[in-house]
């Protein structure tokens, strides 16, 4: 089953804007300003604090880097394209909706998960991946999971966006929300790594899915 042009357009504009997204997260400085311990910490250890722009509670609000500016509005625009994919899915765009991005919530869906699995199994341990007309739900399952893990950082980062304090030290809820947005992005990105992977490796065997995806092809 291909795709919709609507997911297809969306499709690119995503992954252009979360690869992005994705680098400047991790090279960006965050402007935070420390209690008096983690001062100490990183006076101690410079090598090991790697947030960077740290200034002493005392010394008024922390200057804003580009790279953390460019992530928050980024970010927001992302969120943006995330609401539009959650439409889509309530709607009869072709490829778009629910049933095949979390396939695991229904019972005909875990049926063919299941099916999927033990037929493909063999192939998978020789890096092997069956043409999509053998089944696709395992894919989808994955596009579901990036998407999902796409939707919780957005909440996390647009909670982050409206409570972080460039004047103080962050309240414990916002250190919390903090923490959940860099532990999801480990999963997110593992999950990124996959789909490339298992894109290269579908392009390799000749299976062409870059024509299901692909704006006007
Ligand atoms: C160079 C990077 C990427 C390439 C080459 C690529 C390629 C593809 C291809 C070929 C498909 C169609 C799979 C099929 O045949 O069913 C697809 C679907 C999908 N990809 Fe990517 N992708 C890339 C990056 C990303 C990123 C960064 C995301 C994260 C948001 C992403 C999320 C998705 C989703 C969610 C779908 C399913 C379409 C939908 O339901 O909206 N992709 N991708």
């Amino acid at each position: 089953m291909g795709y919709g042009t609507p997911i297809r357009i969306l499709h690119s504009l995503l992954a252009l804007s979360m690869l992005t997204q994705l680098a400047v997260g991790e090279l960006m400085d965050v402007p935070e300003v420390e209690d008096e311990h983690e001062a100490a910490m990183n006076w101690i250890m410079p090598a090991i604090a790697h947030e960077g722009e740290h200034h002493a509670a005392a010394a008024g609000p922390v200057v804003e880097t580009l790279g953390f500016e460019v992530h928050e509005f980024l970010g927001l625009f992302i969120g943006g394209l995330l609401l539009a994919r959650i439409i889509l899915a309530l709607t009869s765009v072709p490829g778009a909706g629910f049933r095949d991005l979390l396939p695991w919530l229904f019972a005909d869906g875990r049926k063919k998960l299941g099916e999927e699995i033990k037929a493909q199994m063999a192939g998978w341990k020789q890096a092997k991946l069956a043409p999509p007309e053998e089944g696709e739900t395992v894919a989808r399952m994955v596009h579901g999971l990036i998407l999902l893990a796409s939707i919780a950082m957005a909440i996390t980062g647009s909670i982050l966006f409206f409570g972080w304090s460039q004047t103080t030290p962050q309240t414990e809820f916002i250190e919390f929300i903090a923490e959940t947005h860099e532990l999801v992005v480990g999963g997110l990105e593992a999950l990124i790594g996959a789909h490339i992977l298992a894109v290269i490796i579908h392009q390799r065997m000749g299976h062409n899915i870059i024509a299901r995806i692909k704006p006007g092809a």
